[in-house]
């Protein structure tokens, strides 16, 4: 098994049939992989490609940016006066972050507000068609409750990372010292499944993702 989710060889075999990027998304995967990066994972980067052609957002908020790989592999889905707001708060990744933006030339479609996810959510305003959960698992359901009244009705909410490499469904692989965030994915997982408002998936591929769309206010 890898990671707890899926199996080896239907991993291997999804990896090697599915699309490679190429260019500068490609230099940072393998920037990412030798310095130990957590971006999106192959099957993943695919799927929400897929999602995406179907949502056709105008704007997204993404929580966790990293070095901008998965706000640069949007940006493609997007029309040119698109935008991704995207939250960083590790001095270095928001750095190699900036680069990465401007060697892309999307310096005006992707904003990062550097800091703690935290504090800088409250400050952003305006109307998301996309929201993209992948910083501190823990507080999901705080980005939900402060970014839910920003996301537009049909609007859509993916969560990486949902599964935890196994752990939320299975008690035994979950050491106690990630009992808190595994506790708080199940019940911020339940949320989701149940919400009156939403209609939600949980797909187990990558580590875990979820996908719900709003359907009213
Ligand atoms: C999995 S990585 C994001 C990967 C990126 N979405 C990609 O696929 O290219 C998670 C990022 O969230 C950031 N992060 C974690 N907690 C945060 C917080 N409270 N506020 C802002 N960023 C946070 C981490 O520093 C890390 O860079």
């Amino acid at each position: 098994m890898t990671d707890n989710i899926n199996y080896n060889h239907i991993v291997d075999y999804l990896n090697i049939t599915l699309p490679d990027t190429s260019g500068l998304l490609r230099e940072m995967e393998l920037y990412a992989q030798e310095n130990t990066v957590p971006i999106i994972q192959k099957e993943v980067r695919c799927f929400l490609g897929t999602l995406l052609r179907l949502i056709k957002p105008a704007s997204i908020a993404e929580l966790g940016t990293a070095i901008g790989y998965s706000s640069l592999f949007f940006s493609h889905y997007l029309p040119d006066d698109g935008k991704i707001v995207t939250f960083e708060r590790e001095e270095d990744y928001y750095q190699i972050a900036l680069e990465n933006i401007k060697k892309a030339g999307k310096e005006n479609m992707i904003k990062i507000m550097f800091g703690d996810a935290f504090d800088n959510v409250k400050k952003l305003d305006g109307k998301f068609d996309v929201i993209f959960m992948d910083a501190n698992k823990s507080m999901y359901r705080y980005y939900f409750d402060t970014l839910f009244p920003l996301l537009n009705v049909g609007g859509v909410i993916i969560c990486d990372n949902i599964l935890y490499k196994g752990m939320v469904s299975n008690d035994e692989l979950c050491p106690r010292k990630q009992n808190t965030i595994i506790t708080n994915l199940r019940e911020f997982l339940d949320f989701i499944s149940h919400h009156p408002k939403l209609e939600t998936s949980i797909i187990p591929i990558g580590d875990g993702v979820s996908v719900s769309v709003k359907l009213s206010d």
